[in-house]
């Protein structure tokens, strides 16, 4: 859109520079020297208006290509650190804006290096589609964020195998995570990036779903109806409210749908599964399809709501823990499988 509002604009003074153009041949001497200082100034005018949208468009193609290339660089380098206070990558952590990560609740002792012995969550989920946001301090002030292909073989103890025998993944997150300075809670999350890397963002207009199996593990220690508990994936919206548009959040002994504040959907809060208890496997379906979501549970029931239009989304999975308490405790999702349906190299739109 913003492309072609530029696009319509050169237009318009290419238009404005050749009527002064035609003016010009047919005026007397006099007027005619008036009208060329006028002409110049005009190109003038038009050449730096064309530098200024060049320039918009250079910044806005690179800046985040150098914030993607500066996170692969780091990502061997600050994974192995022990302190991650000091560690630092560049982020994206939400919508189209670089948001940085708070200092309130700094986690001091976190070890991110990666056990060589054991394999890493890249063998067990393919992880080619997704960036890793983690709960530790990143580049600028920023959370860490880690993109592929380093996301293949890295394990930490926030993002590791699940214990022998079973092929997931525990995403943990300390309840004292450090936090995107947009939200005060803080996660170990996948955010969707395109084929190419780079962020995905698509239009509500799409038939696009998302499939994760997953175990909630553990749940704040902190959580009553309404507060606290665990947003297990995010339909987040991009542009207009810059934040989720709804999230299927877990507590304790049951699992809704939830609207995000600022968005406009038809359904509040839906309960999806009424009895929910801890290691509980559910199949979570979050589908899009012409400016609606559905979210089915396997386990519970299916609800379709409307999304904001106009807007562009991706997909979140992962532990995004809702508590704010201090305590030594934290949230733990346990990911079997995630899926993409619809986009570029996944599978086909619908899944089973
Ligand atoms: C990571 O740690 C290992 C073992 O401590 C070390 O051999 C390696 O050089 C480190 N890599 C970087 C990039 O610091
Ligand atoms: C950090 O974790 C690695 C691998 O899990 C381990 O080898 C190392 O001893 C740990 N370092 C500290 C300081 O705990
Ligand atoms: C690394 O992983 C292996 C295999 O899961 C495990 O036996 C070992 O204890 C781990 N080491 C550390 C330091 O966590
Ligand atoms: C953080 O990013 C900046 C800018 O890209 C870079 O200059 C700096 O070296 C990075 N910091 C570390 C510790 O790698
Ligand atoms: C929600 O709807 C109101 C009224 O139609 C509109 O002003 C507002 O921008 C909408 N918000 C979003 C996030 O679409
Ligand atoms: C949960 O509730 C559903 C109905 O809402 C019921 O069919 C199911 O058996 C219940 N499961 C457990 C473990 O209680
Ligand atoms: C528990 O959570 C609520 C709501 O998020 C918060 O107001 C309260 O301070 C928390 N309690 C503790 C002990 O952290
Ligand atoms: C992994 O996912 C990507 C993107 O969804 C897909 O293109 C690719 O084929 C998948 N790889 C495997 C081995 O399934």
């Amino acid at each position: 859109m913003e492309e072609q509002a530029l696009t319509a604009l050169i237009l318009r003074q290419r238009e404005a520079a050749a009527a002064v153009t035609i003016l010009s041949l047919s005026l007397p001497n006099k007027k005619r020297s008036l009208q060329r200082k006028k002409k110049i100034l005009y190109w003038i005018a038009a050449v730096s208006a064309a530098f200024v949208i060049l320039a918009v468009v250079l910044l806005a193609v690179l800046v985040p290509r150098r914030f993607s290339q500066n996170q692969s660089q780091l990502q061997s380098q600050s994974i192995n650190t022990t302190v991650v206070t000091t560690t630092t990558f560049a982020i994206i952590t939400t919508g189209r804006t670089n948001a940085a990560a708070t200092s309130t609740t700094t986690n001091t002792n976190t070890n991110t290096s990666t056990n060589t012995t054991e394999p890493s969550p890249g063998k067990i989920l393919n992880l080619s589609a997704w960036e890793l946001q983690l709960p530790i301090a990143g580049n600028m002030s920023r959370v860490a964020i880690i993109t592929p292909p380093a996301l293949n073989s890295v394990s930490n103890q926030f993002f590791q195998p699940a214990p022998a025998g079973l092929s997931a993944v525990d995403f943990y997150t300390p309840v004292t995570g450090v936090t995107t300075s947009d939200s005060l809670n803080p996660r170990t999350e996948l955010r969707q990036l395109n084929q190419d890397g780079s962020l995905a963002f698509w239009s509500y207009q799409g038939s696009y779903a998302l499939q994760v199996i997953l175990t909630v593990e553990l749940f704040p220690a902190n959580v009553s109806n309404g507060a606290g508990g665990v947003i297990v994936c995010q339909l987040f919206s991009a542009a207009v409210i810059n934040g989720p548009e709804y999230v299927v959040r877990a507590y304790p002994n049951f699992v809704q749908l939830e609207r995000g504040s600022n968005a406009n959907g038809s359904v509040d809060k839906q309960v999806l599964v009424p009895n929910y208890t801890a290691g509980q496997q559910m199949k979570i379906t979050f589908s899009v399809m012409n400016g609606k979501l559905t979210a089915a549970v396997d386990i519970g029931t299916t609800v379709t709501t409307t999304i904001d239009s106009a807007d562009d989304y991706y997909f979140k999975a992962g532990s995004y823990c809702q508590t704010q308490e201090s305590a030594d405790n934290g949230c733990k999702v346990r990911i079997f499988s995630i899926q993409l349906y619809g986009f570029p190299g996944a599978l086909a739109f619908p899944p089973n």
